[in-house]
């Protein structure tokens, strides 16, 4: 079946379930216990904003690589982490023989990204795999960001640990063990979200028979352009940029703090309960995030195809990066080994994957999207797609066209026989 029909579909289908159609979601809070080789990095942690750019310059600098200047060499990291996961079922699920699709967010954000709230869950991945394609997912904060075990930023929380423990989240689904999850999965896919893509390539690549298919959503092997990334987010010590999310005062502390030293701001902020926020993250220097809406902007949208309270969710959710991930995210291999489905699917204007125009390959591919293909040697040609998901940026899933994205990457991993059973 062509991309159309799915999509004429899932409008259809859209439509039928709008107004009552409701996922079941459960969080559950999983134990892993995972173990990887992770770099050892001699590096000066900044200690403030200002130091910051001290590092960027470093990772944006031509001619050298970074992560290999300050690579001391490796150490084994174990242990037992907490990972914050949503795993979500359609509303009516009659499959005996269901698929579940293994969701990996990016950076800049938690396992919300697949599930976005505004307008009534209206961008939600998760609603349209579940609801109208009949998929069960799992989406999962990774580790360092938001409900998930955090841990030092440079020498722990790399991407190395991160690949093994969606590694372990995907063999108890396959085992039956996953916790609140009666099922044993025959059939598991990947779908990921640029640095997420990243670790869903290098899952597969590491143990290829883990995944039935694999979906790369905003990612390319082209690294012309992650400096743009680096740059453009202006990075911040989470804990100075927002500290009611990050730093080790709560909201109720900094009532107080604000009722005893700055009444001025008393009245002002008057209208809000600070002391009803959730603790907030107390994340350490080297923990980072973009600096302001306007970074956001710059990293992940096209202008003029979004709803500007999007950009007003993302910054106020906004999760960091940790100095260890910005080292070990491009530690991809060339060559894949995995052999099953591929799908990768960039919106037309993918900054850090593409440099804002994905069609412009100087002639010699159809995309930088397309080009993938030569990074999976044991891919069948015709089990190797592109897409380019028009009037979009990075962050596919913040643009107003985003449903018929959804029935893009859906519709490919039914033509590969993975819907419902
Ligand atoms: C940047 O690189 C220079 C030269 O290698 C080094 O002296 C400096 O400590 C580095 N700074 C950071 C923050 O990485
Ligand atoms: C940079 O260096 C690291 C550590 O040696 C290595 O794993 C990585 O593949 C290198 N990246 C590139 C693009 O050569
Ligand atoms: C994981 O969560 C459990 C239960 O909340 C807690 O006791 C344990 O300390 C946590 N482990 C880590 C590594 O955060
Ligand atoms: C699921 O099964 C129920 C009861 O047999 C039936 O009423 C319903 O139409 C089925 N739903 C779907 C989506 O097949
Ligand atoms: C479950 O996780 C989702 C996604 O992060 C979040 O939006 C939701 O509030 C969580 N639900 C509960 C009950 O914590
Ligand atoms: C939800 O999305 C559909 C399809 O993109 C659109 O037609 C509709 O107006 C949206 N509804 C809301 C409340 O945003
Ligand atoms: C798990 O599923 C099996 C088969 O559907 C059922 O017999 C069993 O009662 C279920 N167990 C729980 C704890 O729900
Ligand atoms: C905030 O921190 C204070 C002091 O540690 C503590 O008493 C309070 O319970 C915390 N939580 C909230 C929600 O205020
Ligand atoms: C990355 O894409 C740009 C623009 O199409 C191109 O000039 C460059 O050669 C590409 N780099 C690689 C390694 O393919
Ligand atoms: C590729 O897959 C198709 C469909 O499964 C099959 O007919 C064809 O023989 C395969 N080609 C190769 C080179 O494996
Ligand atoms: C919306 O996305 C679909 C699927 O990629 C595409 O066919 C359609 O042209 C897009 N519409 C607009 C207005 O960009």
């Amino acid at each position: 079946m062509s991309s159309k029909m799915y999509i004429s579909s899932l409008i259809a289908s859209t439509l039928l379930l709008a107004p009552a159609a409701a996922k079941n979601c459960r969080n559950f809070t999983v134990p892993v216990d995972i173990s990887a080789r992770t770099g050892v990095f001699n590096l000066a942690v900044p200690q403030n904003n200002l130091d910051i750019p001290d590092l960027v310059l470093n990772i944006t600098k031509q001619g050298q690589n970074f992560t290999d200047v300050v690579l001391e060499g490796y150490k084994t990291t174990s242990g037992i982490y907490n990972i914050s996961t949503q795993f979500c079922t359609p509303s009516e699920d009659n499959s005996t023989n269901p698929t579940v699709q293994v969701l990996t967010h990016g950076i800049g954000f938690d396992k919300a990204y697949w599930d976005l709230p505004l307008n009534d869950f209206n961008y939600s991945y998760v609603q349209v795999a579940t609801d109208v394609f009949k998929y069960h997912t799992l989406s999962f904060d990774r580790l360092g960001v938001g409900k998930s075990s955090h841990g030092d930023p440079v020498n722990e929380i790399q991407s190395f640990l991160e690949v093994e423990a969606t590694a372990k989240l995907t063999q108890m689904l396959r085992a039956g063990t996953f916790p609140g999850v009666n099922h044993t999965y025959n059939t598991v896919v990947h779908v990921g979200h640029s640095f997420g893509s990243a670790q869903t390539y290098s899952l597969v690549n590491k143990y290829p028979s883990i995944s039935d298919g694999v979906v790369l959503t905003g990612f390319s092997m082209n690294s012309s352009f992650i400096g743009l990334f680096a740059a453009g987010n202006n990075l911040q010590q989470a804990y100075l940029n927002q500290p009611l999310r990050f730093s080790n005062i709560n909201g109720s502390q900094a009532q107080n703090l604000i009722d005893t030293y700055a009444t001025n701001l008393f009245d002002y902020l008057a209208p809000f309960d600070l002391g009803s926020l959730p603790e907030p993250q107390n994340t350490p220097n080297g923990y980072l995030v973009p600096a302001n809406a306007a970074a956001n902007k710059y990293l992940f949208l096209k202008p003029q195809y979004y709803d500007p309270a999007i950009l007003t969710l993302a910054e106020q959710t906004k999760q960091p990066v940790t100095i260890g991930e910005l080292l070990t995210l491009g530690s991809v291999p060339m060559m894949n080994n995995f052999a099953g489905p591929v799908l990768v699917i960039n919106g037309d204007a993918d900054l850090p994957f593409c440099g804002s125009d994905c069609l412009n390959t100087g002639g010699v591919a159809p995309s930088i999207a397309a080009m993938v293909s030569k990074n999976f040697p044991n891919v069948n040609g015709t089990n190797f797609e592109s897409y380019i998901q028009p009037n979009t940026g990075h962050g596919i899933n913040l643009h107003y066209n985003v449903t018929a994205a959804y029935g893009v990457i859906n519709g490919f991993l039914n033509g590969k026989g993975f819907g419902s059973k």
